[in-house]
């Protein structure tokens, strides 16, 4: 076993781990933190989409131990300290982007980046952004809609 430590939406952990061990799964095992969803483990469908450092990254693809002393965030981390909705989470719930949910904390991760980093894009580079994140339901519709419509909030929380 070995140890392992590092940061997740704001607070520090540690565990032990076997080396083999998916950070996806010492997300949901080990922090318990079950948001983060597993659809394929094959770096496919996004669902297990986290961000490190700021960065998304699929967690099924980065073993536990890789992520010694990193910053992660998880779908957990996006609530407001008062229990409010972010800005992502808001927008996906007046759009009504989801159906089932099971990728929606993978979709909610991606936006917090895009949103972050090029609040203006199109909806065709939206689009383009989200290849790597599959929805079996929705059609992407609105999920692109509440994507644009977090920019929009972003932006506006700015001024
Ligand atoms: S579970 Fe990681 S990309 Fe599908
Ligand atoms: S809402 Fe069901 S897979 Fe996306």
């Amino acid at each position: 076993m070995v140890t392992v430590s590092m940061k997740v939406n704001g607070k520090n952990y540690s565990g032990e781990v076997e080396p083999r061990t998916l950070l996806v799964h010492f997300i949901r095992d080990n922090l318990k933190l079950k948001g983060t969803h597993i659809g394929c483990d094959t770096a496919h469908c996004g669902a297990c989409t986290i961000l490190w450092n700021g960065e998304p990254v699929k967690s099924c693809q980065i073993l536990a131990v890789q992520a010694e002393g990193a910053d992660l965030t998880t779908v957990e981390g996006l609530e407001l300290e008062d229990g409010k909705y972010s800005i992502e989470q808001e927008s996906f719930r007046e759009h009504s982007a989801m159906q089932c949910g099971y990728c929606t904390p993978g979709f909610l991760m991606m936006t917090r980046y895009l949103i972050r980093n090029n609040p203006e894009m199109t909806r065709d580079e939206i689009r383009e952004q989200l290849h790597g994140n599959y929805c079996m339901c929705t059609g992407y519709q609105q999920i692109v809609d509440a994507v644009q419509d977090a920019q929009r909030k972003f932006i506006k929380s700015r001024k």
